[in-house]
């Protein structure tokens, strides 16, 4: 079987649940592909800082430049965060002959199109599964899913952090210590200003724009309105109107140009984005084939981001719908109701 030899870069909340997935799903993955991976290098800025998960220190480095020029190596996964020195790093890698994979959203955003390219004219992978809704597949509905159909609008909630403060306001909770748990359970971005601000929101909203409507915008071009001005009594009001509050993505294709914008709306509990709690995402796309289509998951948190990771490290492998296993003869269990039964279950996961 052969290898993917994977250069890590960043060893925080994502990077950690990266390695400890492979770690722990490795196997399984190397089935599922046909390629064994195997965490290489790890580059992270503080060596000497201590970790939550245990790393062969011969892996480690400060200096990511001696991964990225490692030719040895065949992946990177970027999980550092930031515009640069991150866009130079992921430049160095695809012009290298790497394929590459990041949970980027400012830098994607950004430099999106050209690394695209860049990773084209390579003939590698540049995959960002991971930079938008965490564990949702929010990027390739419009990248394959949706790819023969004209957008029409998109409706989203994709900051965990920001629907996480919303949720535990409406339980009581003050703004500041809302925060500060989002903070503590690795939801937030590094600088947790832009998931309150909303800017974190509009760097996405510019990368499914881009996809969505092939259109070159920026997050300098979208309007944002954060949670920031959301009092205890906003939240109060909107409950005693059967409403919540959600910070929303908003693009609509419009007669010869795009709407964009991010800010606070009151919902009623019917619509299906007052229905996310805590960190959940969610993603409504109207188009002319499909109608409406609305994903929803865990849209923050280094696991749940791990697992867009490994599906993006996957298509550097294999086609992204041509799973390797072969089919395994396995006894099916008739079921005839929904609610769940654990015995059933636990025997599924077996
Ligand atoms: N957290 C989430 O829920 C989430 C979800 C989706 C996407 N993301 C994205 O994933 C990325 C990482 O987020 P995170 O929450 O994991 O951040 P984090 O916990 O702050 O981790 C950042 C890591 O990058 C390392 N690093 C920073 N600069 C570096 C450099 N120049 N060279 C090598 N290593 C460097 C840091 O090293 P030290 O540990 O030594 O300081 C740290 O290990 C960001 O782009 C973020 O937007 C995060």
């Amino acid at each position: 079987m052969r290898t993917i030899r994977i250069g890590l870069l960043g060893l925080g909340n994502v990077g950690s649940a990266v390695a400890e997935a492979l770690r722990r799903n490795g196997n399984h993955f190397a089935v599922r592909t046909g390629a064994i991976p195997i965490v290489t290098r790890v580059a992270v800025k503080h060596i000497h800082k201590p970790r939550r998960i245990t790393v062969d220190p011969d892996l480690l480095t400060d200096d990511a430049w001696r991964v990225l020029r490692d030719p040895g190596i065949d992946v990177i996964i970027e999980a550092i965060g930031g515009v640069e020195p991150a866009a130079s790093y992921l430049t160095e890698a695809l012009a290298r002959g790497k394929h590459v994979v990041t949970a980027n959203k400012q830098l994607v955003s950004i430099h999106g199109a050209h690394l695209r390219d860049l990773a084209a004219s390579m003939d590698r992978v540049f995959a960002f599964e991971a930079s938008v809704g965490a564990a949702l597949p929010v990027i390739r509905v419009f990248t394959t899913h949706l790819v023969g159909d004209r957008v029409r609008s998109i409706t989203a909630v994709i900051n965990g952090t920001a629907n996480f403060i919303l949720s535990q306001m409406e339980l009581g909770q003050s703004f500041a210590r809302a925060l500060a748990e989002a903070q503590a359970r690795g939801l937030a971005e590094p600088d947790p200003a832009d998931d309150v601000t909303g800017r974190d929101s509009a760097a996405k909203l510019a990368i499914l724009t881009q996809l969505a409507f092939d259109a070159a915008v920026t997050v300098e071009q979208i309007v944002h309105q954060g949670i920031d001005a959301i009092t205890a009594a906003n939240i109060d009001r909107a409950l005693a109107a059967g409403r919540r509050i959600r910070l929303l993505a908003v693009a609509r294709r419009l007669n010869g140009s795009i709407g964009a914008g991010v800010f606070p709306a009151s919902l009623p509990l019917d619509h299906p984005l007052a229905r996310l709690d805590d960190e959940e995402n969610g993603l409504l796309v109207h188009s002319d084939l499909a109608g409406e289509l609305f994903v929803r998951g865990k849209g923050a948190g280094g696991v749940p981001t791990s697992s867009a990771i490994l599906g993006d490290l996957a298509s550097t492998v294999v086609a992204p719908t041509a799973s390797r296993r072969a089919l395994q003869k396995i006894d099916i269990v008739p079921l005839s109701t929904i609610e769940e039964d654990a015995a059933v279950v636990a025997e599924v996961e077996e």
